[in-house]
């Protein structure tokens, strides 16, 4: 049944997920500083990737809340807080994060956006909960190769590109240091993971 948007549950989900979009943001900054110390660039770029990522979808659910301007909405809400040094398990509350916001988070607002005559506020929330699922198994797979010492390891040769300069390495395991820019191995990236291209360079 069509309702006021000014008193609908689908403007309160907006700004829960504005408020849970901007903290992920935040808290995938602050992880990517945690891996830099911990020279694990290739995952710190991830994070970073990722947050940028979040910081759209913070102002798509934003704007959908436009002919509020001026007002402020009410609401309660949980959020996680999730600190520790430890990569792995920043890899894992970040994967969980998303699975949750995938299913039933967004996915539910999204059905009740329908159910409450938004269709277009719908589609964000059911669009944006599948990205939350990719975003998950990224952080997953990351945290798997983290955790099983393959990050930089590979049991078949295989490509690795150097984040910094591009250059592609190929071999069972990264090099220690880039040999054209000296960055060390946690530039490096499997070549199938590489941004722009991946193993598709190497066929032509
Ligand atoms: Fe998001
Ligand atoms: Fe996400």
């Amino acid at each position: 049944m069509p309702v006021d948007f000014k008193n609908s549950e689908t403007l309160k989900n907006l700004m829960r997920a504005f408020a849970g979009e901007s903290q992920a943001r935040n808290r995938y900054t602050f992880a990517a500083s945690t891996c830099k110390q911990q020279k694990l660039h290739v995952v710190e770029a991830i994070f970073q990737f990722t947050a940028n990522q979040e910081k759209e979808h913070a102002e798509i659910f934003y704007h959908h809340m436009k002919e509020l301007s001026g007002n402020t909405v009410q609401i309660d809400g949980g959020y996680p807080v999730d600190i520790t040094n430890d990569v792995v398990q920043l890899l894992r509350y970040a994967q969980h994060n998303e699975y949750e916001e995938h299913d039933p988070v967004y996915k539910t607002f999204g059905d009740v956006a329908k159910e409450e005559g938004f269709p277009k506020v719908a589609a964000s929330f059911h669009k944006i909960a599948e990205i939350e699922q990719t975003h998950g198994n990224r952080f997953g797979v990351i945290a798997d190769l983290l955790s099983n010492n393959q990050l930089f390891v590979s049991d078949v040769s295989c490509g690795w590109m150097c984040l910094n300069c591009g250059y592609i390495f190929e071999g069972t395991q990264a090099p220690k240091a880039c040999p054209v820019c000296d960055h060390d191995q946690g530039f490096f990236i499997r070549l199938e993971m590489a941004p722009y291209g991946g193993s598709i360079l190497q066929k032509r």
